[in-house]
This record gives structure tokens, sequence and C-alpha cells, in this order.
């Protein structure tokens, strides 16, 4: 993990102004995408909102694309987009790569779904296991159902109910992880004893009320609820290195202090690695940071497009699944299509050279965005891990959400329409986000990105 930042005395750019580059960009974007906009009046007709997600709705309009290629995106207006969104972390391998191509055109000729299990299942699954160092595996179609199912095998394991979770950790949108995702400043609570604070609507206080919110990097809070509520502890579910916050890092021997407190108490450990498993490096944060938990979920870049999630963990956890105490289910689990895409990730695509080609890119971009910060007195942090990076637009190290409402949220969703108007497709919600190369992405893109960031910091300074 690389953290690096400009030394500067400039504070950054005043408020008034912000709002106008704002202003300018948008209507730039809006001028850029006539098809999209028809499109989007089109949608609101038959698709809730106009989009197949809300979190493809961002200001000020979703963009419709056509198709992908390689390291590129194509919009309905024509225009070619470096892509650095990767799909919300899941375009690793890139798009349309020929191994992936391969496997799943194969596989439809051979018939998509028997609700039978396939080879490639095993394939994946020896693989994953050699990989994360954890002996048994299940599969899912989203994230959202592989942390669903790490959280019930918490339960199921401890015959307990109480889970902890991480203010601004994100784990998807069943109810008990909907809890202080990205709770607002002023209903948070305070720092060392957070509020829980439903994420969404339709989420039960009783479900809520089976949350224990912590900080991030925070093992004292840890050890206050498991001493609070005795025996009462399934587990902690976390992304090992938040990145629905930006990128945080965690401090060195947090997770293995959390750990080692939930297994004194008899409570589980649960990694969410649905963003980090695969991009930050072959065996995910787990192998990258060397501390095994007892669960590890994985989604997002598994598939290499198609959807597909895996939940694994130790022989005495995912025994519960073998002996029938807990029934992991889903009619669409080891889809032969989903196998098949993610035995061509795992063993064609995601190979050492690729990760070393993937890391090369890294060190080049965030040596070259950190110089452009510097140059321009600039006050910010560059984080990088693996494939994923992102510029903390804050004048200190974000450690915990806490530092993270610090930062303006303008200057990410400038940063987001300045590279997007500059040919670069980042995820939208700009500070939230990060970005993600993809083993297809030469240095030439790296350097788009780059030039892109110039232009935004000369429009701070203007
Ligand atoms: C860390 C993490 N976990 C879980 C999820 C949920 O995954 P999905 O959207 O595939 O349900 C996400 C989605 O962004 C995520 O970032």
């Amino acid at each position: 993990m690389t953290v690096s930042s400009a030394t500067t005395e400039r504070a950054g750019p005043g408020p008034d102004r912000l709002d106008e580059r704002i202003a300018e960009q948008e209507a730039a974007f809006l001028r850029r995408q006539p098809r999209s906009a028809e499109l989007v009046a089109r949608a609101c007709r038959s698709l809730a909102g106009g989009a197949t997600s809300s979190w493809q709705i961002a200001e000020p309009q979703a963009v419709w694309l056509t198709h992908g290629a390689g390291s590129k995106v194509y919009d309905v207006d024509g225009t070619e987009y470096v892509d650095l969104h990767g799909g919300y972390g899941v375009s690793l391998v890139g798009h349309a790569h020929p191994a992936v191509v391969r496997a799943v055109t194969e596989r439809v000729a051979r018939g998509t779904h028997f609700a039978q299990p396939t080879e490639d299942a095993v394939v994946v699954a020896e693989e994953l296991a050699r990989r994360f160092g954890l002996p048994l595996w299940r599969f899912g179609n989203s994230g959202t159902e592989a942390t669903m199912d790490a959280v019930h095998l918490m339960r199921a394991a401890t015959g307990r109910d109480l889970v902890v979770k991480v203010e601004g950790c994100y784990h998807g949108h069943h109810d008990s992880v909907e809890v202080s995702v990205l709770p607002e400043a002023d209903e948070a609570g305070p720092a060392d004893r957070p509020t829980a604070v439903p994420g969404n609507t339709g989420i039960p206080q009783a479900v809520v009320d089976l949350v224990a919110v912590v900080g991030f990097n925070d093992v004292s809070a840890v050890a206050r609820v498991l001493d609070e509520h005795p025996g009462q502890v399934a587990g902690m579910i976390v992304e090992p290195v938040m990145m629905n916050a930006g990128i945080i890092p965690p401090d060195p021997g947090y997770l293995e202090a959390v750990r080692d407190l939930l297994h004194e108490h008899g409570a589980l450990l649960a990694f969410d690695e649905v963003k980090t498993g695969l991009t930050v490096g072959p065996s995910g944060a787990t192998g990258a940071l060397g501390v095994r938990p007892d669960i590890v979920c994985l989604a997002k870049a598994l598939g290499g497009g198609i959807p597909v999630a895996a939940v694994g963990g130790t022989d005495e956890v995912m025994g519960l699944i073998a002996d029938g105490t807990y029934e992991q289910v889903g009619t669409f689990n080891g889809n032969p299509l989903s196998m098949a895409a993610a035995r061509a990730v795992l063993l064609e695509a995601l190979t050492p050279e690729a990760y070393a080609h993937v890391d090369r890119l890294r060190a080049h971009l965030h040596a070259r965005v950190t110089d452009v910060l510097a140059t321009h007195g600039l006050p910010w942090h560059v984080v990088t891990i693996g494939a994923k990076g992102c510029i903390s637009f804050l004048d200190r190290p974000v450690r915990n959400l806490r530092d993270f409402h610090d930062v303006d949220a303008r200057l990410g969703h400038l940063h987001w329409l300045v590279q997007h108007n500059g040919g670069v497709f980042l995820p939208p919600w700009g500070k939230v986000e990060q970005w993600l190369l993809s083993v297809q992405h030469q240095q030439e893109d790296a350097d788009r990105f780059v030039a892109n960031v110039e232009t935004f910091a000369r429009l701070l300074e203007a």
C-alpha cells in the first residue's frame, strides 16, 4: 500500500470558485451527451429513476454505454473513454478479455444453467483455496449474497445474534449490514461509540439493534463491544482495506488485533473482500496483509464481468454447510457460465505477469499524480494498492469515517467531471470511490488520467 502527499502551504480552492467550476463542467458534460439524455428521458417511463441501479444515476445524469474493449468503454454518443470506473471494481481483466470471451462462448454453446454443479466449480474453488488459504468455498451471484452468507454463518457457528460492523464500510444491501454505511457527521454520534444508523429506508430497527458499530482502526472499540456484550457477539465483518470511503488502509497490526480479540471471545472475523479480493493482489487483502480471517467474501472482479460471488472459510465454519447446519442455497449458485468465466479469470487472465504489469502501472500513476499535486501546491494524498487508487482530497491521511467526513465532496465530483470530459471514465461519487486499473491498460491510458489531473489542478487555480 502506498500513501504519499505533496507538502504545500496552499489551503486549496475557495468554496465559490469550486461551485462555479462544477457548474461549467456539468454544462460541458451535458452538451457532450444528448443521446444519453434522450435515453434517460425514455427510460424514466419504464425503469424506476431512469436507470437499472440507483448508483448508476449520478449528477448531472446517468451515462449510457454501448460497449467496452480492452481498457476502453464507449458511450451512446460515440465517445471513447479510458475506463477506470471498471464497473464499480469489476473489470480487473478489462473488457472482452480473450480468455473470458473464449470460455464464455464455449459455455454458452453447451448450455448455461442446470442448477447442478459442473467441473469448473471445483477448479475455481481449488484455486481460491490455494490463493486465500481457506479450504472450503461456495458460490453466489453478488457481493450482497456473499456477505449475507458470511453474517448467517457467523451467527450459525456461534449461536449468537450480535454483529460488529465498521462505520463507513459497505457490505451490500441486505438488512444486517445496511447500518452506518455513510452516516452524516451529525447523526453518527461520538467517534469512540458510534450510533448505529440505518443506511437505507426499509431497514427494521430490530435489525439495526443487532449491529454494534465501531470506528475503523479502533481496536479498543471492538474490545469494549465484546466486554459490554459477553457471549452475545457472533463476529465482525470488515473491509480489510476500506474502499467505500476512498481508500482507507488498516493501521499496522489492527486486523490481527481485532481477530485475536474476537477469537478470545469465541467470535469470528469475516473479511469482505468484494472490492479488495483479486484487485489488490492475487490473494486479496488476506494475502497482501498476511492476516487470515475465518471467512472471506468475494464477488466483483471474480467473474470478469459475469455475475458471480464466493464465500470461503475454515473447515470449522464451512463445515456447517457440509453437515447441513446452515443451508447455503441459490438457484444460480455455481452457474456454469459464471464458473467458466471465473475459471478463465483466475487461471488465464490473472497471471503473475499480469499482476506485475498492473503494479508497474500503479507505481507510474502514483508517482505522476503525486508530482502534479506537488507542482500545483495541492495538499492532498495519493493512495494506491494493487489495481486500485484514489486521490484523497484531504491534507492528512484518512484513518476512519470521521476523517473522511472532512473531505469536501465537491472536489471529488469536480475531479470526476473533469476526468469524464477529458475522456477518462471514473466511478461517480468522486470522493467515495476509487479507480481500477486492468490487466489490459497501458501507460498511455494512465497518462490520459494524469493529464486530466493537471487540467483539474489548473482549473482550481484559475
Ligand atoms: C465491499 C463491498 N461489499 C459488498 C458489496 C455488494 O456487492 P454487490 O453490489 O455485488 O451486491 C459491495 C458493492 O459495491 C462492496 O463494495
